[in-house]
């Protein structure tokens, strides 16, 4: 078996983006650009994965962890430079390796693997991944010899203006030699209008040293677009949205406006779940079968259980049960966790607050820093006072208890199982088991008063 290694080139700045985060790290459908050239390429058989880091090393690397090696461009010269930087860790060792710029996020693997085949059936010291483009503007252009064979590559500022007409392009993806990579990258030069070290510079190299340099084309052109500035970053969030909303839609999701629908590359979704229009699904959410999300709900790294519904309300960072219902309107605030069979219902929020199975919240209400059991019925319009201004204290609410309206519970506090609260009251003192509370101002009729005051 032959060894595979791939490098990633991730060490510009990025200018183009105009952005203080590094391009590499700038996300599409929620992951980093570099983070999906690493896991598309770690779905392949590699035997090392070794980055380029410069810019924003450090947050490169943590984006990444373990999932590659590193090697450090101190000074961005070049794209054949950055790779030079890997040879303390490749250099010498027989195997072909794969090349993979860190702002092409579309690369499937498959192409991957189409590239690396070609590759090794060609017999070939490099190959290229080539893509033909209606507009290949900002790409490096191909140039074949007139039997049709890849002689250079020439980048479009270096290129006259014959060679701009050229449609097929660099994908910035290739397959080497791994020996002959290292020892032709001594031999690059920075003669070019931007007095850079270029990586295809080692293709005509190559070809003169009468080496074989075959070229793989890719019929979708697509995929290979390189994320520059923000307008191509657009596109590739919009093609890789197409992408995923595609995936869940043959699993089985159903997804009645894909266009108006943004899932992350993290979520899972069961089937026979529907995503209603103008939902976003952010992070590393779950959610089950049977249930209907949105029309326009916002949810993030949060788990949902099965047959639950969650209605133009915004949830994160929490965990929600079966057979729930959450909104229209509601807001649930990182660390809440719903149990089965709640009800939280138009108006209301709940932050880091558990809420045991059939509970239900249906209107108007804010739920802080709360610990509510099963079966509790919480009135319109209800408040845990959690807040003194400078700390935040917890509300007790036991089994079976039944708050009534516009109540006010003073934490710290607790309801005890099966307690009852009058509406109206403020309760500032434990309820015990099976009392009634009431803590408000009793009703006076002033009979025969209104007349009295001439008020009318
Ligand atoms: C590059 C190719 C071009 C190809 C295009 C495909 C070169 C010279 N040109 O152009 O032929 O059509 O990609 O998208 O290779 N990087 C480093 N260190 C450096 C310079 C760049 O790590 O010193 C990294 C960047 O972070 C980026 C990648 O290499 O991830 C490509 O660099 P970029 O400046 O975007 O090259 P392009 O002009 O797009
Ligand atoms: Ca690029």
């Amino acid at each position: 078996m032959t060894n595979i290694f791939a490098v990633v080139l991730a060490a510009g700045q990025g200018t183009r983006m105009k952005s203080k985060l590094y391009k590499v790290l700038h996300p599409v459908c929620g992951k980093s650009m570099v983070e999906h050239v690493i896991d598309n390429i770690n779905t392949l058989n590699t035997n090392r994965i070794v980055t380029v880091v410069g810019h924003g090393a450090d947050m490169v690397k943590e984006t990444l962890g373990n999932k590659s090696e590193y090697v450090l461009q101190a000074e961005q010269l070049g794209t054949a430079h950055a790779i030079q930087q890997a040879e303390q860790l490749l250099g010498g060792l027989e195997g072909t390796t794969l090349v993979v710029c860190g702002d092409t996020p579309l690369i499937r693997p498959e192409t991957m693997k189409a590239l690396f085949e070609h590759h090794q059936n060609t017999n070939a010291k490099a190959t290229i991944l080539t893509a033909i483009a209606d507009d290949p503007t900002g790409y490096g252009r191909i140039l074949r010899d007139t039997d049709g064979q890849v002689s250079q590559i020439v980048e479009q500022k270096d290129a006259t203006e014959e060679q701009r007409l050229v449609k097929e392009i660099n994908t910035g993806t290739y397959c080497f030699d791994n020996k002959s990579l290292f020892e032709t990258l001594k031999l690059v030069k920075n003669d070019n209008v931007q007095g850079e070290y270029y990586l295809p510079d080692v293709i005509q190299i190559l070809q003169k040293q009468g080496e074989i340099i075959s070229a793989y084309v890719t019929s979708n052109f697509e995929e290979t677009l390189g994320v520059n500035d923000r307008f191509a970053l657009s596109q590739a969030e919009e093609i890789m949205r197409a992408r995923i909303n595609e995936q869940h839609m043959r699993n089985g999701v159903t997804i009645i406006n894909p266009a108006s629908t943004h899932i992350s590359s993290e979520a899972i979704i069961g089937s026979d779940t529907i995503i209603k229009p103008g939902t976003i699904i952010e992070g590393k959410t779950v959610i089950g079968e049977d249930c209907v999300i949105g029309p326009n709900s916002h949810i993030v790294n949060t788990t949902i259980g099965d047959r639950t519904t969650i209605h133009s309300s915004v949830i994160i960072d929490s965990t929600v049960g079966n057979d729930t219902a959450v909104g229209p309107f509601a807001h649930l605030r990182p660390e809440s966790s719903l149990g089965d069979k709640v009800k939280i219902g138009n108006f209301v929020e709940v932050k880091k607050s558990s809420l045991g199975n059939n509970s239900k919240v249906s209107h108007l209400s804010y739920i802080g820093d709360a610990e509510v059991g099963q079966n509790v019925n919480i009135g319109c319009g209800t408040i845990t006072v959690n807040y003194d201004g400078k700390n935040k204290f917890k509300t007790i609410i036991e089994d079976e208890v039944f708050v009534g309206c516009n109540s006010n519970l003073v934490a710290p506090v607790t309801l005890k199982e099966g307690s009852y609260v009058a509406a109206g009251s403020t309760i500032t003192k434990e309820v015990p088991s099976d009392a009634l509370a009431i803590a408000r101002a009793r009703q006076e009729n002033k009979l025969n008063y209104v007349s009295k005051l001439n008020l009318k």
